[in-house]
């Protein structure tokens, strides 16, 4: 448990009064002083992952993605749109939104990404969080198909998240603390149906224990590999302190402090669960090269 005083409880208890607000605009202004990356590598992950996920499926041209913890949609938002994360972030930062303003600038917001909407690959994206308003937001802009303002982690999903996970083919997080994900995804396996469960790709941070979701994945019969074969760029600490803790959790991990931070940024291994009977469906190393033809499309 953290002690009281520590920089990363006071930085994340101030972080997370952005999450769930009538506007999205503090939570990016926090973000981009950060330069947070992980949307934009998920949203790329997504594309890659498609076509291969599709066939190990069977599914159709839809892949149904459950983005677990989605907040204001920042995954959706690149996925969908032909939009940088620093357009994104240039986008949110033109306002000076108070509390008073409620949900005024929702219509210029969707006019905005209404005119940037990409053609591409089809996913129907189920959004989970615990934050109404972030979600309410998300489903406005089209971030996400289906909002599900609901808490895994404590209770059982509603009926109409349950039909979701029934059939849904990948799971996608980023941001969400670590703590959360092993109850989480061990609920979304057991709505999910044994015969064809869905693939996760997540992004686990360095200074968190892991051992209770690798405990679950060993349970059930499932494999992991680092997705890109080298850690990406998270973000940068959002003050010095919040990194020298970081640090100083994940040496406890018994991490190198190069394999933690490189050039100011936190560095996270983004990893992909698969079953063991998808192991080799396709081998990671064409997921892969995917990746690679991607970024160069
Ligand atoms: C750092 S934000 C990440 C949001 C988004 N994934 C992104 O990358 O921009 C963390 C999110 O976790 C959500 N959260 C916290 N506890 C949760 C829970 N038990 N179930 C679902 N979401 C939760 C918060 O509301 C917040 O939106």
């Amino acid at each position: 448990m953290s002690e009281p005083s520590d920089s990363y409880t006071r930085h994340a208890a101030h972080f997370e009064r952005v999450y769930d607000l009538d506007d999205p605009s503090p939570y990016f202004a926090t973000l981009r002083r950060a330069d947070y990356r992980m949307p934009v590598a998920l949203a790329g992950a997504l594309k890659a992952i498609h076509r291969p996920l599709s066939a190990a499926r069977g599914a159709g041209e839809t892949l149904r993605v459950l983005d677990f913890a989605c907040g204001y949609g920042a995954i959706g938002a690149l996925l969908r749109h032909d939009v940088s994360i620093s357009a994104l972030y240039a986008h949110y930062a033109a306002r000076q939104w108070q509390p008073a303003d409620g949900r005024r600038y929702w219509p210029k917001d969707i006019a905005f990404f209404a005119a940037r909407r990409a053609q591409g690959v089809a996913f129907d994206i189920g959004g989970i969080d615990i934050a109404g308003n972030a979600l309410a937001y998300a489903s406005a802009l089209g971030f996400v198909d289906r909002a599900f303002p609901e808490n895994l982690v404590d209770d059982a999903p509603s009926d109409g998240l349950a039909r979701f996970l029934d059939g849904v083919h990948l799971v996608v997080e980023s941001g969400a603390l670590g703590v959360l994900l092993p109850a989480a995804f061990a609920r979304v396996l057991d709505c999910a149906g044994g015969e064809r469960p869905p693939w996760f790709l997540y992004s686990p941070r360095p200074d968190v224990n892991w051992t209770a979701l690798e405990t679950l994945w060993a349970a059930r019969g499932y494999r992991t590999a680092s997705f890109l074969g080298a850690p990406v760029r998270y973000r940068k600490p959002l003050e010095a302190q919040e990194g020298a803790d970081m640090l100083r959790r994940s040496r406890a991990f018994g991490k190198s402090d190069d394999a933690i931070m490189q050039g100011g940024y936190f560095l996270v291994d983004m990893t992909l669960a698969r079953p063991e009977a998808d192991i080799d469906n396709p081998a990671i190393a064409q997921l892969r090269g995917r990746m690679v033809e991607e970024s160069s499309e």
